[in-house]
């Protein structure tokens, strides 16, 4: 047997300055599913992200917030984990480019680059801002276009006209930051011998062997030979900041720091590294490896500093240049602009997230138009929806449910035997399987998904031919009833383990259903066979309802109502205002579920209230129901028998509260208006048909 691969796999790392916006998370989904897949072949995987924390927006955005730098990255770091774990993406570790791992690594490199002799220095001429003490980077500073004359233009190019130019060009130019008139002051600058005939002869076998995928091939390809004025087009790199800058100091040089994007790649490696120390392994023996692969996802915007800048730091220094960089296009969201780093888009998946929508609909979703190309793709609200109800509910989750209740009421939670035309299928289903994981190593998961559900389709069709809910009502039928049911059962784990990448969580609940180990493509080819023991089927994922997508691309109230003492009758509806506004995030605190009135009785001594015994769909760990013992104020509006058998809502997670009769476990929800006299009656909540104790209201 081959030994298993090693892999060292990255996403981009996110600049410090920003929550996550959703083309982060679909550069995250993409990657994760990739080394899931990777893991599922026996691959022994290390996948890693950290905080991109260095650079003058970031220093100048802490001073804004009064904080320093450290803090301000520090702040941003403590809300990854919601959106990581929010959608399933299993990063191994998240470091940041601050970090001593990432100080020793790049001080490591560069000595390395300039020991390589890659290394040079040039005084060059820029514009400092008189008042802040500071260079400034071209986009603090601001003048009028030297083309069509718009004002407050930035210093690289004029969202105005379009052009592009040197900050030097603007007229009237002034720092962004202080209003202060830029002056040309020069320093001293390094550089990275990018030109050096050694690196471009490397860079262009790199980029050109066939391993880039071809549309990136083609594009960097340009920036290669010599330009009209018979130089090599590719120039050297300015890899210094003058202080005050917010990075890693560069050695023998006081007062100068790398630029960020130098430090930024490395962040790769010092999340490795910071990873593996963890783990009690070697950093240098794990990179020594010869067998080891590293891969980086990214985005096509930062090509360039992953097809020449990174992997020419790497091979110039005595390291290994990376196997791949893995490109994907942008999102667009509802046929909408394009992602901007900054704004990103409508789609903003906190508010997904906390609106409690499913993020396996998500990872669904992208993966059916994710390719291995670099193309955009575009989030559309109803297509999202068809493509989750229709097919991976109503192709895939589907047949689960078709056949698990018979196997559990009629056989006892057994499998049966498969007759030839079961095992037909099960056959075609299992030859699929290595066309499908082939997909997956090639990031083609569009194409997986389609192949899976045509699979989906024939398992459909087998179950419409034989009709198994016609079996079951058929006298002497029973043998041929489980048969059929047990190849669905046996089919839809076939599609579970194709679907295992993109769905870890639904497989995960799946392997709990059909009661077996974590499955494989390999172990999918072995049937569970004839007397093997499954679970209780449960409802194992719920449809997309059209109203959480017009919630998640509600524009944000742009301001809170009216204070209670002065607002108009017309903004006191039941007869109050409105509370003070609260975010979702205060909302999301508030844990709502469907209960069950099982009981309800008067309670002695008190007239207001009554006690009622509550299902909240609970368990205990012997699987018994726990009922909620919950005292309510409505007496006066019902009998108890009128409640007995009645859903209602239940606060959940309301502390318990010691009270006269007893403790009151939570509080059921009842609408009344504000003056009683006026307006009597208390009326409880009652949630739609279909709605099951224990479920959440959102
Ligand atoms: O473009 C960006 O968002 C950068 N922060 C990406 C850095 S990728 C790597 F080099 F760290
Ligand atoms: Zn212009």
């Amino acid at each position: 047997m081959a030994p298993p691969r090693k892999i060292f796999v990255t996403t981009a790392l996110p600049y410090a300055n920003g929550t996550f916006h959703v083309g982060h998370i679909m550069e995250y989904i993409q990657a994760d599913i990739w080394v899931r897949f990777q893991r599922m072949m026996g691959a022994d995987v290390r996948f890693v992200g950290a905080d991109d924390a260095h650079g003058a927006p970031i220093m100048i955005a802490a001073e804004k917030a009064g904080i320093t730098p450290e803090q301000f990255v520090a702040g941003i770091a403590a809300g990854r984990k919601q959106y990581l774990h929010g959608f399933l993406i299993g990063f191994d570790n998240w470091h940041s480019t601050h970090s001593p791992e990432n100080t020793e690594i790049s001080q490591a490199i560069y000595k390395d680059l300039k020991a390589a002799g890659l290394i040079k220095s040039r005084t060059i001429e820029q514009f400092f801002d008189p008042a802040k003490g500071m260079f400034l980077p071209d986009r603090f500073i601001k003048g009028e276009c030297p083309r069509c004359h718009a004002k407050d233009q930035y210093g690289d190019n004029c969202e105005a006209c379009g052009a592009v130019y040197a900050p030097t060009e603007l007229i009237e130019p002034y720092s962004a930051l202080t209003g202060a008139r830029p002056e040309m002051k020069s320093s001293e600058h390094f550089f990275f011998k990018l030109s050096d005939p050694r690196c471009v002869r490397f860079l262009e076998q790199w980029t050109q062997d066939g391993r880039l995928q071809p549309e990136v091939a083609n594009k960097v390809r340009e920036w290669f030979g010599q330009g009209e004025d018979g130089q090599v087009k590719l120039g050297d790199w300015d890899i210094s900041r003058d202080a005050p800058y917010f990075g890693i100091e560069i050695p023998d040089a006081p007062g100068k720091y790398f630029y960020v994007w130098l430090d930024a790649p490395i962040g790769y490696l010092a999340s490795l590294k910071n990873l593996l120390g963890k783990q009690g392994l070697d950093y240098a023996a794990y990179m020594a490896q010869p067998d080891l692969e590293q891969y980086h996802f990214i985005g096509k915007d930062i090509i360039t500093f992953h097809t020449l800048f990174w992997p020419a730091m790497l091979k110039f220094s005595g390291r290994k240049a990376p196997d791949n960089v893995f490109v994907h296009g942008f999102l667009t969201v509802n046929n909408g602009e394009k992602m901007s780093k900054s704004r990103g888009t409508g789609l903003d998946p906190l508010k997904y997230l906390q609106l409690g929508m499913n993020p396996e609909w998500l990872r669904y979703y992208l993966a059916a138009k994710l390719s291995g190309r670099n193309e955009d793709i575009d989030f559309n609200a109803e297509d999202f929806m068809l493509r989750v109800n229709a097919d991976l509910i109503g192709k895939y989750v589907n047949i689960a449910s078709r056949a698990a209740g018979f196997i559990s009421k009629r056989f006892d939670g057994r499998l049966g035997a498969v007759s030839a035309d079961g095992e037909q299928l099960l056959g075609q289903l299992r030859a699929a399987l290595p066309a499908v994981a082939q997909l997956y190593e090639q990031r083609e998961f569009g194409k997986a998904v389609r192949e899976i559900m045509q699979l989906a389709d024939r398992v459909n069709e087998y179950v419409d031919a034989n009709k198994p809910w016609e079996l079951a009502k058929r006298e002497g039928s029973g043998e041929r009833l489980h048969d059929v049911c047990s190849a669905c059962i046996e089919a839809f784990r076939i599609l579970t383990v194709c679907l295992k990448p993109i769905l870890p969580k639904l497989a995960a609940d799946v392997a709990c259903f059909l009661m077996t180990p974590p499955d494989n493509f390999d172990s999918a080819q072995t049937p569970l066979g004839a007397g093997a023991q499954i679970g209780d089927y449960k409802h194992l994922m719920q449809r997309v309802d059209m109203k959480q997508l017009e919630a998640l691309f509600e524009p944000p109230a742009s301001s809170a109502p009216e204070p209670a003492a002065t607002a108009p009758a017309s903004a006191r509806p039941g007869g109050e205002p409105l509370a003070l506004q609260i975010t979702i995030d205060d909302f999301a605190k508030i844990d709502l579920r469907i209960a069950r009135i099982v009981d309800c009785q008067r309670v002695e001594g008190a007239t207001k209230l009554l006690r009622l015994t509550l299902d909240a769909g609970e368990r205990d760990a012997a699987g018994a129901p726990r009922l909620r013992n919950v005292f309510s104020g409505i007496a006066s509006a019902f009998e108890p028998d009128q409640l007995k058998g009645k859903l209602t809502v239940l606060v959940a997670n309301l502390a318990p509260r010691k009270m006269k009769f007893g403790i009151s476990e939570g509080m059921v929800l009842a609408a009344s208006h504000a003056d009683e006299k006026t307006h009597p009656g208390i009326h409880i909540l009652e949630p739609g048909p279909g709605a099951q104790p224990g479920m959440r209201v959102r």
